[in-house]
This record gives C-alpha cells, sequence and structure tokens, in this order.
C-alpha cells in the first residue's frame, strides 16, 4: 500500500517548487526587524539590571530559533539567580519597572502554565512575553536552530507548516491544537526519517554541548557546521517534502501506538513510555515527545474532538496536495 500510494505523487509536483520558496520568502523577516529586535532586548537588560545588576536577558523561541516569521512577537527569558522574593513578586516588580519606563500595554499573568509579564515597546511596535528562569527553553531554542543549520529545507518546510497551521487555526493550544514548537518537531522528526536522511540525530551523536537544567541532562553533538552536507544525497524537493509530510500524518503515522522522538531519531511506542492512556488530562492522542523533558507530550493538549479537527486538517492538506490544481493558495484558505 505504501509503495503505491508513493507511485502516486503527483506528477507535476516540482512545478509547485517555485510558489512554494516565494511563500517562504515572504514570511523571512527583514535583517532590520531582527535589528530592532535585538535593540529592544538591550534596553530592557538595561532597564532590569538597575534594579537586578547580575541579571541577563535571552531570546528565546521563534525569533531566537529561526523559525518565527516576520512581525512576531518576542519571547524573552529573564535569568536571575538567588532572589528571596517568589517568582510571582518578581514578575510584579518586572511589571512595575517596564511601566514606569513608558512600555505599552504592561500586564503580569502571574497565573499562567508559564507566568509571564507581556509588554508592547511603542518605540518599535514590538510584542513581547518575558518569562523568567525558563531555562529548558532556551536550550530548545538552541536545539531547532542548530537543526535550521544543518539543511536549509527544514526551514522552508517548517515555516510552510507553520503558515498552513495558523491559516487553518490549528495553532492554538488553548484550544486544544499544537503549539508551533511542536509542529517544528514534527518537521525535525520528519526529516530524520526520510530515506535518505535529510537531517542526523543530533543528540544520539556525541556530545559537544552539555548543560544541566533543572536536573535534565541536555547534551548533544552542536558542531553543525561540519555537518552541512549530511542532507545532500536526498535530493526531495519542497513540493515533495511538503507533500509527503502531510500525507505521513495523513495516512501513515500510527496514532494508536508511535510517539514521535527527535531525541532518538525515530519512533517509539506509547507502552514503553507508558502514554497509553489517559492520566490527569494528559490524553496522548497524538504523541510528540519533548526532546529533552522526555516525560513531556506536547500532544497533551489535544482532546478527542480536536484530535479530530486535526486529523481531519492534516488529510485536507494532503489531498491538496495530491489533486488540486492550485495547492500553493488552496493550502493557506482561512478555515
Ligand atoms: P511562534 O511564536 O508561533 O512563531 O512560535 P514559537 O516557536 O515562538 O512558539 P511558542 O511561542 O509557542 O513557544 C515559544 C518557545 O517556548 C518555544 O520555541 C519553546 O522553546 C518553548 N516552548 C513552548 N512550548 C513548550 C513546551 O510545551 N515545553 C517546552 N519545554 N518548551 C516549550
Ligand atoms: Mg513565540
Amino acid at each position: 500500500r505504501n509503495h503505491r500510494r508513493e507511485m502516486e505523487c503527483r506528477s507535476d509536483i516540482d512545478r509547485l517548487n517555485a510558489p512554494f520558496l516565494e511563500i517562504f520568502e515572504s514570511l523571512v523577516p527583514a535583517e532590520e526587524e531582527k535589528a530592532k529586535q535585538k535593540q529592544l532586548l538591550a534596553s530592557l537588560e538595561k532597564l532590569v539590571n538597575k534594579e537586578w545588576p547580575g541579571a541577563q536577558l535571552y531570546l528565546y523561541g521563534s525569533c531566537a530559533n529561526s523559525f518565527g516569521v516576520s512581525k512576531s512577537d518576542i519571547d524573552v527569558c529573564l535569568a536571575i539567580e538567588d532572589t528571596d522574593i517568589s517568582k510571582s513578586e518578581l514578575l510584579l516588580k518586572l511589571a512595575e519597572i517596564l511601566e514606569s519606563d513608558n512600555l505599552q500595554n504592561v500586564q503580569a499573568l502571574t497565573r499562567a502554565r508559564v507566568p509571564i509579564v507581556k509588554l508592547m515597546d511603542p518605540a518599535t511596535g514590538i510584542s513581547c512575553d518575558i518569562c523568567v528562569n525558563n531555562v529548558l527553553a532556551v536550550v530548545n531554542t538552541k536545539l531547532l536552530r542548530d537543526y535550521a543549520q544543518i539543511d536549509g529545507r527544514l526551514r522552508q518546510l517548517a515555516f510552510i507548516v507553520k503558515h498552513w497551521a495558523k491559516s487553518r487555526g490549528v495553532n492554538e493550544t488553548y484550544r486544544g491544537t499544537l503549539s508551533s514548537y511542536a509542529y517544528v518537531l514534527m518537521c525535525i522528526h520528519f526529516l530524520q526519517q526520510r530515506k535518505p536522511a535529510i537531517l542526523p540525530c543530533l543528540q544520539e551523536m556525541k556530545a559537544t554541548y552539555t548543560v544541566t537544567v533543572d536536573d535534565i541532562q541536555c547534551a548533544y553533538f552542536d558542531k553543525v557546521e561540519n555537518l552541512c552536507d549530511f542532507g545532500a544525497r536526498n535530493k526531495e524537493s519542497i513540493a515533495q517534502l511538503v507533500w509527503a509530510f502531510f500525507d505521513y500524518w495523513a495516512h501513515r503515522h500510527d496514532y494508536a501506538n508511535a510517539v514521535i522522538s527527535v531525541r532518538t531519531g525515530s519512533i517509539i511506542s506509547k507502552r514503553a513510555k507508558e502514554w497509553t492512556r489517559r492520566i490527569g488530562n494528559d490524553r496522548h492522542l497524538i504523541c510528540i515527545e519533548d526532546p529533552f523533558e522526555i516525560s513531556h507530550d506536547l500532544g497533551r493538549v489535544v482532546d478527542k474532538f480536536t484530535i479530530k479537527t486535526l486529523r481531519e486538517e492534516f488529510e485536507r492538506a494532503a489531498n491538496i496536495m495530491q489533486y488540486d490544481p492550485n495547492p500553493c493558495v488552496t493550502l493557506f484558505e482561512p478555515y
């Protein structure tokens, strides 16, 4: 059956490369925007250092992992040691400092899953979320950025998948669909599994980068400049990969038993992770293992209703890639 599907790949698929690349290019942020983000970070750090001299600010999330589209909000992590005040008090204090410096819409969300302060910088128009000591997110940001440097097709694929997910309303964790972070992991996993592989598994290679964060050892090969030929034996084009990605999630993934794992570069079984039944609110209907917090399933937000929506969207996308005369438009039609 798999073989037949492979044969069914539309014969004019490569006609779609140029339009997909055009969409990708149109989403990439301009250098000028990156410069503004750095500027804002520097001025925020200066401000924070008046109160906490040892504190540092790090960019994480899509503005730092190279999967950010233009005009995204930026994610900032405040790294601060040895404060005797609680995280909530710290965030409230931070909000106070930012507000008195004319930053706008300052809001401390102390009871969110990841507590943050939100703000908008009127000078640049950039919105920003600041969290505290979320070092694991800074480390997984580096992992994603390092993967992106190995083969340009990852960034192209992930931009297109994220753009599709946002257009179709399936990139909203608070409504039971998947985060951008989860979609990027799905893309990395997918490219690790291509034959020949387009991406290696960095965590299975000799570690050249090691940090321990919250008792979790994060270690992997990060000398990615030595791997820039890794995917060269695989000649698949972006259009073929977009088609195969949606085909995988529509028709090939074993939702009942499989967990995708970027950490091991392969599929592992739900049984091995004891993710076979619902525990609390974690239903494990689509399983995406976090590369470092391995007990963490990024699919945990998906429930019995939204899994249906997701799978229908994957099927719709796969069908469009297969049969639609104009997939580069239809794929991204608003829902
Ligand atoms: P967009 O903002 O949609 O462009 O993408 P993003 O990559 O910034 O995603 P998002 O704002 O959802 O998350 C920001 C960052 O937080 C991610 O890049 C991760 O580093 C981290 N993150 C998000 N969700 C999780 C999670 O469930 N677990 C962990 N460990 N980190 C997460
Ligand atoms: Mg973000």
